[in-house]
């Protein structure tokens, strides 16, 4: 029996020669940043793929969420979800706004829209909810709720390239979606990220942020800073964006067959997609109980197989960094909830061998 180690993830790579060919062309113009050709190439091949307007590659997700809320001259709270990866809410800290933690829907593990209303106050001015999971979150009700109290909404869609609702790439929704190509996720370039509007001003204004606040003329015209993809990280992404297609197709197929090995367990319950369609980039399973959760993760691990409690613990409990807001599902569900290994090709085999470990805990 192949008995070796199975980690959460393992990320996306293209073969090597393919990588180098790419970079090839890189050592041979001795460009190695400031928006160069290959950004600019991997820009418009993922505007195409996606069918979206206008993407601005940058150097993270975190610093796209920064563009986001610098782009928009925000000041002030931010309504959020504490079940997240921190660099939700550190971004918003980091612009000198105020996370205002809004409990999840403890299906779709979303921020749950009839939660935000309560918290909006006179000093709110936007709305940061999290695609978790790559969970399309309900964009309607959201949207309503921003103009009704003349909010911005900026999705952090960290997780969500290849998602869609209503047919359209999820990115779409809101002022600004901001994305990550961090090395876990489903499309990566190792480090990096996007910014996707479908306003031309937001759109030239991030580019100018990207760049130190410069204008076409090398002006200083904006308040901005680095936040720059190099060559070296876009040309691992054109080579990667061959496979997009492949990686997303297997996600579903593999996220399917998870999902029929594991359903018959009556302690185990999964995220529910309520709205349009995932990119099934994670498998996540609910379990009864947090004991229950230990005692199979500790089993797991035994048989080298490493899931992660993913997002775990509930930020609103950070104390060191917020202060902290009562979000009972947030902070219950936290304790439950473990990502299951998935990646471009785990093979059945190995799902077997996950889902084994299971059925006889
Ligand atoms: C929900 C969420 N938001 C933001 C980020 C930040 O992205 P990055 O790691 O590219 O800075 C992550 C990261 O991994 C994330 O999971």
């Amino acid at each position: 029996m192949n008995n070796k180690s199975i980690y959460v993830t393992k990320p996306t790579l293209a073969p090597l020669e393919e990588y180098f060919d790419v970079l090839k062309g890189v050592w041979e113009r001795g460009i190695l940043t400031h928006n160069g050709p290959v950004v600019q190439n991997l820009e418009k091949q993922l505007a195409e793929k996606l069918n979206i307007n206008y993407l601005i590659a940058v150097s993270n997700g975190t610093i796209a969420l920064q563009m986001a809320i610098k782009a928009l001259d925000l000041k002030g709270e931010i309504i959020t979800t504490p079940f997240t990866w921190i660099a939700t809410v550190s971004a918003i800290k980091w612009e000198g706004c105020s996370p205002i933690f809004c409990d999840i829907d403890p299906h779709t593990l979303n921020l749950d829209p009839k939660k935000i209303e309560e918290l909006i106050t006179d000093k709110t001015v936007a709305i940061m909810p999290v695609h978790v999971f790559g969970n399309p979150c309900d964009v309607n009700t959201i949207e309503s709720i921003a103009k009704k109290h003349n909010l911005k909404v900026i999705y952090d869609a960290a997780h969500a390239v290849g998602s869609t609702y209503n047919g359209k790439s999820i990115l779409e929704y809101g002022d600004i979606s901001a994305t990550s190509f961090h090395a876990t996720k489903l499309f990566n370039t190792a480090e990096g990220g996007a910014c996707i509007t479908t306003n031309n001003e937001l759109y030239e204004k991030i580019q100018r942020i990207r760049f130190f606040g410069h204008n076409q003329s090398k002006d200083i015209v904006e308040d901005g800073f680095n936040g720059k993809m190099t060559e070296v990280h876009a040309a691992l992404g054109v080579a990667n964006m061959k496979y997009y297609d492949d990686v997303l197709s297997d996600r579903k197929k593999k996220y399917n067959y998870y999902h029929n090995a594991l359903s018959p367990l009556n302690f185990l319950y999964f995220q529910k997609f309520e709205i349009g369609e995932p990119n099934y980039s994670y498998f996540p399973v609910i379990f009864d109980s947090e004991e229950r959760l230990l005692k199979i993760e500790n089993k797991l691990n035994k048989e080298k197989i490493f899931p992660r409690r993913y997002f775990y613990p509930s930020i609103n409990t950070y104390t060191n960094i917020v202060d902290y807001q009562k979000c009972p599902v947030s902070e219950n569900i936290s304790k439950r909830i473990l990502c299951l290994p998935l990646f471009w090709n785990i093979s059945n085999n190995q799902i077997n061998r996950i889902a084994n470990a299971f059925n006889d805990h």
